[in-house]
Order: structure tokens, then C-alpha cells, then sequence
């Protein structure tokens, strides 16, 4: 029998957590079972590898089992005296658990919900959180809570996605990339006819002619038209490569006249070049070619009189694990030993929108630009077995 008088009433929180910590237990053989039973879950709490708490109305914590006072940075109970569930929860996340707090004492039934958690040292952990009231005689005296840290689950989601728009974006270029080499392939058939029979014609008009100077300029169009394609079928992996056997700085120091031409005396190019750096087996005009579009859009980008241009080469080594691993945005690459090229300005720089689409074919923000040099980049770089 009980001698804990009915409670009708909401309770007197100042009972409250007596009430929780359920001191009045029925007394006889009932009452030591139920108090086994108590024991037994406490036990069974201190053993689970997720934060269980209980609270009273008010979220004063009345228990945290060990996993859960780890979790959030201490190492006792009374180190959380005084401190209520929403101090746990980060600022973000404040208001709408206590406005779920409210409802669930209320008596409505909800789902999980996710807290950003906060610990001792103020860093902050997902945590998906389920709560149930805790009830006595008929009456709600607090909650308890089942929180698990899901910050892996959250990293694997974030992963997932970030590959997923990666694929996505392979698949878009790999398709453009097809059309693109198609069209240039056959272009490039009929420019070297245009080409040929210009510069056949060129020998037979007379100096001075008027049909001279037409023709000329009739072989200019066709051999920029050339030179379109030629980024084409580099963004389309069709370019034939001569592979050889390229000092990559040695590459840089040859370019560097014809790539301070290309700054219009706007930028400064500052050569930052590891020594000894590995050789590579690359095809040497295309990877000029890289070096030459980069530069070429890095320049494009200075707005002022003038600017820097900063070319660096160093060297990568990744393990197995990734360690050492540079960020790529295309492409994976394989544990071993890499020589990377980075070419920076202090130029406009690039907004979210523009920086997704820098790599498609003909995507370009620039009132003469054709949207090649970065396609043709990537295009290089990929049948290099290199990543961007
Ligand atoms: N260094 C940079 N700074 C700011 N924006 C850049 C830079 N490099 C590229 N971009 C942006 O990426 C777009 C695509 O570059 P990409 O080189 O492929 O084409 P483009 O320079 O516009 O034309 P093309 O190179 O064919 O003449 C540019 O239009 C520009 O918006
Ligand atoms: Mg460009």
C-alpha cells in the first residue's frame, strides 16, 4: 500500500525533484522489488554509450548518467548544479527547444528532434534527442532524454551530398565535353582545308593586290577559329598529347616572357618555384597551355592599373590515408607523389554562382570571352591523370 498521498494538483516544484528522484517508493516485499527494479535501470543507464538525463519541469538536471556528463564535458553531476537543459543546447537551437519542452509537458507526443549540444569548453556536437515526461501519481514532474551524438551520421550526409553534386557536375561536362569534341573535331577538318588553300592562294595573288589583304585576313579568322578548337578538344580529353619527359619550372621560366607579354604591363608575375621538383610525363605545349589560361584569366581579373600574379610550384606526397591530400574540385587522385601548379591574383575574385561554373564549356562572364580556357584546363589536367 501506498503512503504517498494522491496527488491531484500540478506539482510544488520545490518537491519536484524528490518527486523525480522517486524517494517514496512503496514499502513490503512490492517495494523492494520496485526498488531493484530502479537500481537495475540506473545501472543499465550508467552502461549505454548515449547521454541519458532527467530533468525537472523547470529542465533542472536531476540526472546525467556517466556517458552523458563525458559527452558534455564534465564529471559530475553537481558540476550541471543549477544549470538547465537549454544551457546544454547552443543559442542557435534555444528557442525551439523550449518551445518542444513546453509541448511535450503539455502531453503532445513528438519525434526526435536535433540540438546542436554545447560542451564544458563551449565547442559544440549534433545530437538527435528524444524526450519523454516523467510522471508521478498522474501528474508530470519532468523529462527524460536520450540524446546520441551524431556527428558522424551528419559528416557522411555532408560527404555524400558534396559527392553527389560532384557527380552530377562530372556527368554535366563529360556530356558537354562529347558535344564539344565532336564539333571541333569536324571543325578542325574543315579550318585546315580553309588554312591550306588561304595560304595556297596567298602564293598566287601578287603583292599588293586587293585580294591579298581579304585572303589574309581570311586566314587570321580561320586560324583563331583553329585556335578555338584546339580548346575544345583539350576540354574534351581529344587533343593529342606527345608525352615527354617536363621539368615543370624549367616549362614556367621559358613561358615567362610571352606570359609577361600577355599582362599588358597591368600585372606583376612572381614566380614562387620549388626546387628539385620531380619530372613529369606530360605533353609540354599543353601544359603551357594550362599555364597560359590561367595566367591569361588571372590578369583578366586585375581591375586596378595593376596587380600581382603569383605562380607557385611545389611538390605533394599523399599516403593512403589522404594525408598530405590538396583539395581538388575535379577528380580523385591516387596515394603517391605530385607536382602541383597554383596561379593566384588579387584580382575581383569570383562569387558562389560563378566559381559552380567556371569549368563548363562557353560559361563566361566576360564581354569577349569565349568560356574555354578553364574547360580546356580541366580537359588537360584529366587526360594528364592529374585533378584540378
Ligand atoms: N582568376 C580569376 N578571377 C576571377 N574570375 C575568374 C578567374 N578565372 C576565371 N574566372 C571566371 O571564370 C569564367 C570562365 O573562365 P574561362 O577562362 O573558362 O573563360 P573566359 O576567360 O571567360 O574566356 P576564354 O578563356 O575562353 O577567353 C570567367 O569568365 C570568369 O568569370
Ligand atoms: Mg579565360
Amino acid at each position: 500500500m501506498t503512503s504517498t498521498p494522491r496527488r491531484t494538483t500540478a506539482p510544488d516544484p520545490a518537491n519536484e525533484s524528490a518527486a523525480l528522484e522517486g524517494r517514496e517508493e512503496p514499502a513490503g516485499a512490492l517495494g523492494r522489488e520496485a526498488r531493484g527494479g530502479v537500481q537495475r535501470c540506473r545501472e543499465l543507464a550508467e552502461l549505454l554509450p548515449v547521454a541519458i538525463t532527467e530533468a525537472d519541469r523547470a529542465g533542472r538536471f536531476v540526472f546525467v548518467n556517466r556517458y552523458g556528463l563525458e559527452a558534455l564535458g564534465f564529471t559530475s553531476l553537481a558540476e550541471l548544479h543549477g544549470k538547465t537543459m537549454t544551457d546544454v543546447i547552443a543559442p542557435g537551437d534555444r528557442e525551439r527547444a523550449r518551445t518542444n519542452w513546453g509541448r511535450r509537458l503539455a502531453g503532445e507526443a513528438l519525434a526526435a528532434a536535433e540540438y546542436q549540444l554545447i560542451r564544458r569548453d563551449g565547442t559544440v556536437f549534433p545530437a538527435e534527442v528524444r524526450s519523454a515526461v516523467i510522471e508521478r501519481d498522474g501528474a508530470v514532474v519532468g523529462m527524460r532524454s536520450v540524446a546520441v551524438d551524431i556527428s558522424d551520421r551528419v559528416r557522411l550526409e555532408r560527404q555524400r551530398r558534396r559527392l553527389q553534386t560532384r557527380m552530377l557536375e562530372a556527368q554535366k561536362l563529360e556530356s558537354l565535353g562529347v558535344l564539344a569534341g565532336g564539333i571541333a573535331h569536324d571543325f578542325n577538318n574543315l579550318l585546315t582545308v580553309l588554312i591550306g588553300n588561304a595560304e595556297l592562294a596567298l602564293l598566287e595573288l601578287p603583292d599588293g593586290s586587293a585580294g591579298r589583304s581579304y585572303v589574309a585576313d581570311i586566314q587570321q579568322a580561320a586560324q583563331r577559329a583553329a585556335e578555338l578548337t584546339r580548346q575544345m578538344l583539350a576540354y574534351a580529353g581529344k587533343a593529342p598529347i606527345t608525352q615527354r619527359e617536363v621539368a615543370i619550372n624549367r616549362l614556367i621560366r621559358k613561358m615567362n616572357a610571352l606570359l609577361e607579354l600577355s599582362t599588358e604591363h597591368r600585372a606583376r608575375i612572381e614566380l614562387h618555384l620549388a626546387p628539385g621538383l620531380p619530372r613529369l610525363r606530360a605533353d609540354p605545349h599543353q601544359l603551357g597551355q594550362v599555364l597560359l589560361n590561367l595566367v591569361t584569366n588571372a590578369v583578366e581579373a586585375i581591375e586596378g592599373v595593376s596587380g600581382t600574379v603569383q605562380i607557385e610550384t611545389k611538390e605533394a606526397i599523399f599516403d593512403a590515408d589522404g594525408a598530405g591530400a590538396v583539395d581538388v574540385v575535379d577528380g580523385t587522385l591516387a596515394a603517391g607523389r605530385y607536382v602541383t601548379l597554383a596561379v593566384a591574383d588579387d584580382g575581383r575574385g569570383m562569387d558562389e554562382d560563378t566559381r559552380r561554373r567556371i569549368f563548363e564549356p562557353f560559361f563566361s562572364t566576360k564581354f569577349t570571352g569565349r568560356g574555354l580556357g578553364l574547360a580546356a584546363v580541366l580537359g588537360i589536367v584529366r587526360a594528364h591523370h592529374g585533378a584540378v
